[in-house]
Parts: structure tokens; C-alpha cells; sequence
């Protein structure tokens, strides 16, 4: 099983997509916000890259049946109910609602990967469970970091490389199969869970806790808590069963 990261979404071919299990990750936060989302009891999640069509998919839907959610640079997109904290998705808000949301890069990753056979999602939060999810489907994965405004965050990369950790317990990976920035992601996860690297000085962890989302950070790091695994496929998000 040959397993592959990509620091930044937008560089992929159409044929990585294909006979690929892609696993997008946006650690901070759109990506843990979904899984509360779906762990909040949300019907189903649409993902939507422009605010005004998510606003205007609301009124098509009916705003009664329906969440807004989504921020643009960390802050909730005005006029919408919730922002991108994910304890915030947890809530009665969501419970048999579908939420939409849209984020500055998560939503845009997740509709460029559109085409691909098979999408899941991604977090520290959930990335055994997805790492599960992957490797018995059996496929190549693919892992899509949402970076930060075009550029590889830290933040994704480590997660990218817990979840690749986490892969070995389901399927064995032989020399060769890891790509040289697969080795490199599992190299800093294993760096960050011993405490040798510090993702507190990174530009997106560090922006979020300058304004005042550490609680958030914190939620976003901690491994393992749920077994949810959302997938994404026909523009819908539900739970990967
Ligand atoms: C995004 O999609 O860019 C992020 O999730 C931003 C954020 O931290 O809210």
C-alpha cells in the first residue's frame, strides 16, 4: 500500500484520485469541526467553497432546516449561526439539521478532490479511525493537507503523519511505499508526541491562539477522542459506515 502526502491542496492529477483512498485533513480546524458535526448529530454536512452559495443552498433548503457555519481568516462569517470552532458543532444547534459550511481553505480542498473514488476526513481527533477506514479499504491513500492560504501548515503535516502512524496497525507497509513526504509527516508527528517539536510557533496554531481560540487548539490536538469518519462524495458529507 503505497501512501503519499500532498502539503497543499490544488497540485493534484486526476490520476492520483483514481484507485486512491484520499484522506483530507485540516486539522485547524474545518476538518474536526465536520466531525463534530456529524458526532453533534448533523444529518449531513455540505461543504461549500463560496459563502454566498452557501447561504443561497440555505434558502433553497429552507433556513429551518439548515445550519450555517464557516469563517473566513478564523473569524465566523457574518450573518452565519457558527463559526469554525468545533466544540460549537457539538452542540443541539446541529441535531437533525444540515449544516453548511465554508472556510478559507478546508471547503476548497475537499471540492478539489471531488472527482476522486473514495474521500474521507481527517483530524488528530479521529485519526485512527480513519487511518482504519483507509487501510482496509485496501487502496493507495492519498493524503490532501488544506494548508494555510496556499501554504503547507505544520499543523496539517503532523496530522497528516499520525494518521500514517496509525495506518501501520491495519496494514503493513513495505520499504518504498511511503513517499518522501509521507516519511517526512510521520517523522514530525513522532517529533511532536515526544515533545521535541513545538507546533506552538507555527503560523496558523499560532494565529488561532493569538485570537483566543486555545481551547479550540487544544480540542484540535488531542488524539483519538471519536471513531467518527465522515466521507465526502456528490458534494454531501455523511458518516463513512
Ligand atoms: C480553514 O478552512 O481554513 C480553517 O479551518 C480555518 C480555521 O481555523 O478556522
Amino acid at each position: 500500500m503505497k501512501i503519499d502526502v500532498l502539503p497543499v491542496f490544488g497540485k493534484q492529477t486526476d490520476s492520483q484520485l483514481q484507485d486512491t483512498t484520499v484522506i483530507v485533513v485540516d486539522v485547524l480546524r474545518a476538518t474536526t469541526s465536520i466531525i463534530s458535526a456529524l458526532n453533534g448529530g448533523a444529518v449531513k454536512v455540505v461543504p461549500s467553497v463560496d459563502a454566498g452559495d452557501a447561504v443561497a443552498l440555505a434558502s433553497r433548503l429552507g433556513m429551518s432546516e439548515c445550519v450555517l457555519g464557516g469563517e473566513r481568516g478564523g473569524v465566523k462569517i457574518p450573518g452565519f449561526e457558527l463559526g469554525n470552532s468545533p466544540k460549537d458543532y457539538l452542540s443541539r444547534t446541529v441535531r437533525g439539521k444540515t449544516v453548511i459550511v465554508s472556510t478559507t481553505n478546508g471547503t476548497g480542498a475537499l471540492y478539489s478532490v471531488r472527482s476522486a473514488d473514495s474521500v474521507l476526513l481527517g483530524s488528530m481527533i479521529n485519526r485512527t479511525a480513519a487511518a482504519k477506514a483507509a487501510a482496509c479499504n485496501g487502496n493507495d491513500i492519498l493524503i490532501v493537507c488544506a494548508g494555510t492560504e496556499g501554504q503547507p501548515s505544520a499543523d496539517d503535516l503532523c496530522t497528516a503523519g499520525a494518521v500514517i502512524d496509525a495506518v501501520r496497525n491495519f496494514a503493513d507497509i513495505r520499504d518504498g511505499e511511503l513517499s518522501d513526504m509521507a516519511i517526512i509527516c510521520e517523522s514530525l508527528y513522532h517529533s511532536w508526541r515526544e515533545g521535541r517539536f513545538d507546533l506552538s510557533k507555527t503560523f496558523h496554531f499560532a494565529r488561532l491562539c493569538a485570537m483566543g481560540f486555545e481551547d479550540d487548539v487544544a480540542f484540535c490536538f488531542t488524539p483519538d477522542t471519536t471513531d467518527t469518519v465522515p466521507t465526502y462524495k456528490d458534494g454531501v458529507i455523511v458518516r463513512y459506515e
